[in-house]
């Protein structure tokens, strides 16, 4: 993402003022760098195009998903996953095609199946044995020729090494189907004596930010050894997502072209030695995508001094906009928008205004001495699992989000407004 200080101090973003959008926006605001948006899905294509293999890059909605959103996507040929009604509904709503939608989940209920199939969706992917009969059943009045295609989801017991709350593809999990207790075999013949359901392949996830490629190798290894081992044929293999993202100098940013070269390669090799022709590749960056496009800007109001012991800085927003850090303790990098020179800074605590003392967006960072109210922080890399995971606690009104772009500024998603907050309730 472009934000850099201009020759008067002020933060930009891909050259805007940060203040000026502000006055037209008000905060918080969450302002996506859209061609930076457009790179990283650009990215991964030329990614798959390089190694001349047969591929979709399917966005994981749940990092973020909104009309324009879902609307870019398309444009740049992007495929997408839903796991919800609610994320399927956006995406139809954008106009994506229904054909190019995945639907995931480890509990589609018979009402989202039933909604999915009669709005075109035909590509599941089966997180658990009883999925099969229920979406075999739900497919009955689908036109004879009209076959539903599935993957299923399995555990390749792959260790890795990110937080215990994302992390997704071992053994003791939620998610997916065990190779080890024979689930997954189970679920491939299950799928191939079923009526309507057209077995396809493989997918995995292995968990989120992760930062090389040395589990998503592990996994090809794993998962061929077994497929060998039982005789399986696939003609798709979705290696999921979780490609790792740069929140503060600490973190390691997943490299793209370099990792995907070691997992294609080795991959090439593995089919090499089980004498296999290369499948239809998948992958589902969310995070990868979205997460370094944005930033959250906020305005500053009371400021705690305890002399001696510490400094509060609150904001206008918090965890209904900012779960991260409360939930995962996740770390960011905080900045001003205006930059004086001249003062110095302060390890101060930034704290949200919700009435919760885990309601921190950041401690410790180093923030003028002079900050006072009305001043504006942003908050980096927010663009994934933030407007997402939002919530209305303490009636709180979800964000206003922009996208900016060298052609200009435009509005996505509205600020709620306080109406909206008790639309549905009985008067
Ligand atoms: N595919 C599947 C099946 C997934 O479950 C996920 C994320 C993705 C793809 C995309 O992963 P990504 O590339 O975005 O890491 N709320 C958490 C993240 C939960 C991720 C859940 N699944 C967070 O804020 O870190």
């Amino acid at each position: 993402m472009t934000t850099e200080y201009n020759e008067f101090g002020q933060l930009t973003i891909r050259g805007h003022e940060v203040q000026s959008l502000v006055k037209d926006y008000g905060t918080p605001l969450i302002i996506y760098d859209e061609d930076h948006l457009v790179s990283m899905m650009d990215k991964y294509h030329s990614v798959f195009k390089h190694h001349q293999v047969p591929y979709s890059i399917s966005y994981a909605s749940k990092a973020f998903s909104s009309i324009q959103m879902i609307k870019l996507l398309k444009s740049r040929n992007m495929e997408l996953d839903v796991v919800s009604i609610g994320e399927l509904y956006t995406a139809l709503q954008a106009g994506f095609p229904a054909q190019d939608i995945h639907f995931h989940g480890n509990n589609k209920t018979p009402y989202e199946i039933d909604y999915a199939l009669k709005n075109g969706v035909r590509f599941f992917i089966i997180d658990a044995l009883d999925e099969i009969s229920l979406i075999d059943g739900l497919a009955e009045d689908l036109e004879e020729d009209d076959a539903v295609n599935v993957l299923i989801r399995i555990n390749p017991s792959v260790e890795v090494n990110t937080h215990e709350y994302i992390s997704t593809g071992q053994e003791d999990s939620k998610f997916g189907l065990s190779l080890s207790n024979g689930a997954a075999k189970k679920a491939i013949d299950l799928i191939k004596r079923s009526q309507h359901l057209n077995f396809k392949g493989i997918h995995y996830h292995l968990g989120s930010q992760l930062a090389d490629s040395q589990p998503f190798i592990n996994a090809i290894s794993n998962v061929f050894a077994w497929l060998d081992q039982e005789n399986i044929d696939i003609d798709i293999l979705n290696m999921g997502g979780g490609y790792g993202v740069k929140y503060t100098e600490d973190d390691v940013r997943f490299p793209i072209e370099t990792g995907f070269d070691d997992i294609l390669n080795h991959l090439k090799k593995v089919l090499k030695q089980s004498n296999r022709n290369m499948p239809h590749l998948m992958i589902e960056p969310g995070r990868s995508i979205t997460a370094e496009a944005a930033i959250t800007v906020y305005e500053v109001g009371t400021i705690k001094d305890i002399p001696g012991v510490s400094k509060y800085i609150s904001i206008d927003g918090g965890m209904s906009d900012h779960i991260r850090t409360p939930l995962y303790g996740a770390d960011y990098e905080v900045i001003p928008v205006e930059l004086n020179e001249d003062s110095t800074s302060l390890p101060s605590h930034v704290v949200g205004k919700l009435c919760e003392s885990g309601d921190v967006i950041g401690k410790n960072k180093m923030l003028p001495e002079d900050i006072k109210r009305g001043d504006l922080l942003a908050v980096k890399t927010t663009g994934a699992y933030h407007y997402s995971m939002a919530s209305n606690y303490n009636q709180m009104q979800k964000p206003a989000v922009i996208f900016v772009s060298d052609n200009g500024v435009r509005q996505v998603i509205k600020r709620q407004s306080l109406e909206q907050l008790i639309e549905n309730d009985i008067r």
